[in-house]
């Protein structure tokens, strides 16, 4: 089996490959594209922005560099600190949607819990997002990774905002496990939109349903408090809750990022976080 930092250098070796131009070409419009993401991380409140664009291999490439392989490492730490969280991949088969989870963090995040904790369990994971390219990107997970466990990607394209893309889908709604990593902070600005589909998913969730909010810790407890009135709204008792700085070390992963951690430095590692886990009654 493949280490996660092999696995997501197959991936970015690809999303590389799609970017047009010569390799200086390349770098250039590679680190142009991580200050564009930065600055507009830095920007998610404005009622005025437009939605980020990630449909471009540069976009793709540089979201999953510098971010993914930080997040994922969040929700295996998140995973790892909960009983009830843990427990979920105890049982022979799990389900997981991942809510704006195309890029693949969620599910890797997931994947170190399992590997780490020798977990057996099949997974069947749902990665639902607006951007379509996403699912180039992860479709050949199961293949390249090849895990000792059953391992099910599915990626369905849907857009929060617009019901029409997201009413027909059903089975995600009988998932053991919702993640939302980073997702509300990036759909705040369309929050009156994406309301009806926050609303579907949190009334429909089975019974024993359990919920993962991680996200950027903002100044005014916004983003943890959407997640807050949701989850009270429709029963679901929120049994962790945490604000603090979360890091990993990419030690391990670095020689197998190269030679992108050589030519881009170091990807995310160190976050002001709020963490809810929560669980439907
Ligand atoms: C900041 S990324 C978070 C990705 C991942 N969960 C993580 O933790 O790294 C936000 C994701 O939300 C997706 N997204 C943005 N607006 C969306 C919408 N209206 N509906 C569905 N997905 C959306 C983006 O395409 C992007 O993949």
């Amino acid at each position: 089996m493949l280490t996660l930092a092999q696995l997501i250098k197959v991936v970015l070796d690809e999303a590389y490959q799609d970017i047009p131009g010569t390799t200086a070409e390349k770098d250039k419009a590679i680190k142009s594209e991580l200050e564009r993401l930065s600055a507009n991380y830095g920007d998610l409140k404005n009622s005025k922005r437009v939605a980020i664009d990630y449909s471009s291999a540069v976009a793709r490439f540089a979201y999953i560099y510098k971010y993914t392989v930080a997040h994922a490492d969040y929700i295996k730490q998140v995973i790892e600190s909960n009983k009830a969280l843990r427990d979920l991949f105890t049982r022979t088969d799990v389900a997981v949607a991942c809510l704006g989870g195309g890029p693949g963090s969620d599910l890797l995040g997931i994947l170190k819990y399992m590997i780490k904790a020798g977990s057996k369990s099949a997974l069947t994971c749902y990665l639902f997002d607006r951007e379509r390219a996403w699912g180039d990107s992860w479709s050949e997970v199961a293949k390249t990774l090849k895990a000792t466990f059953p391992l099910f990607p599915v990626f369905q394209q849907m857009d929060v905002t617009d019901k029409t893309t997201w009413e027909g889908y059903k089975k995600f709604l009988h998932a053991d496990l919702f993640t939302m990593s980073y997702f509300l902070s990036e759909v705040w600005s369309f929050q009156k939109e994406a309301a009806a589909f926050f609303e579907h998913v949190f009334k429909h969730a089975k019974k024993g349903a359990m919920f993962l909010f991680i996200d950027n810790n903002d100044q005014k407890g916004e983003f943890p408090a959407w997640f807050d009135s949701m989850a009270k709204a429709h029963g679901v008792t929120v049994v962790a809750s945490n604000a603090c700085e979360m890091a990993f070390s990419v030690d391990e992963e670095k020689k197998d990022l190269d030679p992108y951690y050589t030519k881009f430095d170091w990807p995310k590692r160190k976050s002001n976080v709020v963490v809810r886990v929560g669980i439907k009654q």
